[in-house]
């Protein structure tokens, strides 16, 4: 009898192992003399669990973890007898944390080998793609607008309506850009998708490409992800030679390729227009819109341009239709979101949900509180642009508009939690060096702005004239959000002004009264 085991490859359960583990587990069966299939995975995202070890039963897979190499021996020796091992979880789709779940984006993440088409296709992969071509390019970009989904990376943008626009504009040639850059504090969600289930990725760029008329595509990945470039090589080389990609895309009359690029380190290219200067070859600029890339992107063609995860919703939306998708989430929050739960807390890793769910059932509920067992103090919502939310805020619902209304912003789906020895000055004052040290340089308020904004609150901090360099910061604040070219000036305020109004008191300021806003 041969034992088939899972055990996880990407980058989050290596960092913690997985690969000696999984080497520990090949010699327990030699010196066992057991024969092992070993399957390397995505992970499951369940990250406090890694490395988590799944064994194939008759009963479906049942998951042990976290696994340590020295745990091979007398695991391998628990799964030949009655599966009983102290590290046993139970069978993996029962753990309470997945269960909970509403997996479309992840179905697949943690299930299926990576580099596998075939494997990709027995598990459903593959169908979104027929589906589209049976339809047509603009039902499928109909599709999409009825669906809801709003863009992954961070803006929240209508995807539908950016595809309508590059499909209704004439060029010889168009492009698919997408934006893997991921550079969102506590974000991995692009990173999973990568390493766990490439191939959604790169049939939700194919639907893009057939639905407005595009032949290539390009994947910028940013460069602290060597393990997500490497998949997503192997998986389009397998693709190609599937038929997923290459002159005739699942046997249709479209073409459409795609390419890995990586980045060079640097945050301000995640921001789309900088994204394709780097892309063509130029240093990271942010470009002035109009014109939007839609009209005039990738070398001067329309280009979509969308996060992973937008790209890797489509396949899920052409198999079970637009309308099914749209069932999920609340008021123009349509779908799942893979939310991302990092920094002190208990139970990190991701988790996809309706849209609807509020900070509080995260932070608390799902997250289990902090992993030093202090008191939470605040949370940063959306990457180092959101807002540091405090508890009265944690029934802010998981929704676009909903945390638009409280001055935040849920971005890419970031939560990165503090306990209370957080000082927020300090947090404060490093949204601004953030800025300071990410800045393109283009824009005066933010290349000069955030410096003077890093000097001021450095005066508030060691106590000089507080009052009159608090309005300076303000008033700083405002010209940073109203005159900044991109998102980053423009939403650096956000961490700065959310540390001042909801935690006057780490700025030497009378605390705020602890009642809901
Ligand atoms: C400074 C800055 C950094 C950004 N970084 C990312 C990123 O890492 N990944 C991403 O998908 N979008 C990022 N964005 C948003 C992109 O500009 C753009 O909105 C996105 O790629 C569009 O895709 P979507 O509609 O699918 O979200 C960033 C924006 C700014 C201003
Ligand atoms: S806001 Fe900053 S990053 Fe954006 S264009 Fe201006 S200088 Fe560049």
């Amino acid at each position: 009898m041969t034992l088939r085991l899972y055990v996880p490859i990407d980058a989050g359960a290596l960092a913690v192992g997985s690969g000696q583990v999984a080497a520990a587990l090949q010699a327990a069966a030699a010196r066992q003399n057991v024969a092992v299939e070993l399957i390397r995975t995505g992970s499951r995202g369940l990250y406090w669990l890694e490395p988590m070890v799944e064994a194939e039963t008759a009963a479906g897979r049942v998951a042990y973890g976290p696994v340590a190499p020295h745990d091979a021996e007398s695991l391998l020796a628990a799964l030949r007898a009655d599966g009983a091992h102290k590290l046993r979880l139970g069978p993996t789709e029962d753990i309470p944390w997945l269960k909970r779940q509403t997996r479309l984006t992840f179905a697949r993440c943690g299930v299926v080998d990576p580099r596998s088409l075939a494997d990709y296709r027995a598990h459903g992969g593959g169908k979104g793609l027929e589906r589209a071509l049976s339809l047509g390019a603009p039902a499928i970009v109909e599709e999409v607008v009825q669906s809801g989904l709003r863009g992954r990376g961070g803006a929240g943008f209508p995807t539908g309506i950016k595809w309508r626009t590059v499909a209704q504009t004439q060029s010889s040639q168009k492009y698919i850009v997408c934006n893997a850059d991921e550079g969102d504090s506590g974000t991995f969600a692009d990173r999973m998708i990568m390493e766990g289930d490439p191939f959604v990725l790169i049939e939700g760029m194919a639907i893009a490409g057939i639905a407005t008329g595009a032949t290539k595509g390009y994947v910028y990945i940013r460069s602290e992800y060597p393990h997500s470039a490497a998949t997503l090589e192997a998986a389009i080389v397998a693709a190609r030679r599937g038929g997923l990609l290459g002159e005739r895309v699942g046997g249709s009359s479209f073409s459409f390729d795609l390419e890995v690029r990586v980045g060079a380190g640097a945050y301000v290219c995640g921001e789309e227009t900088s994204l394709l200067d780097s892309l063509e070859g130029k240093r990271g600029l942010v470009r002035a819109k109009p014109p939007l890339p839609a009209h005039k992107g990738l070398f001067g063609r329309p280009t979509v341009i969308n996060n992973v995860l937008s790209f890797a919703s489509v396949p899920i939306i052409m198999d079970r239709g637009g309308a099914f998708y749209r069932d999920f989430g609340m008021g123009k929050s349509r779908g799942t979101m893979p939310i991302q739960l990092a920094g002190n807390i208990k139970y990190g890793g991701l988790f996809e949900t309706a849209f609807g769910i509020t900070l509080g059932e995260l932070v608390d509920d799902i997250g289990g509180g902090t992993r030093s067992g202090r008191p939470v103090r605040a949370v940063q919502v959306g990457g180092p642009l959101g807002a540091y939310f405090p508890r009265v805020l944690f029934d802010t619902p998981f929704d676009y508009e909903a945390f638009a209304a409280r001055d935040g912003l849920i971005g890419h789906g970031g939560i990165v939690v503090f306990d209370d020895t957080v000082d927020m000055a300090k947090q404060a004052r490093f949204a601004m060096e953030f800025c300071a040290i990410e800045s393109c340089g283009k824009c005066t308020p933010c290349r000069v702005g955030s410096t003077r904004g890093m000097e001021v609150i450095d005066r508030i901090i060691r106590g000089e004239d507080r009052a009159a360099n608090t309005v300076l910061l303000e008033d700083l604040c405002n010209t940073l959000k109203l005159g900044s070219l991109c998102a980053l000036g423009g939403f650096t305020p956000y961490p700065v002004m959310s540390a001042l109004t909801h935690f006057p008191e780490d700025f030497g300021a009378p605390p705020r009264l602890q009642a809901a806003e």
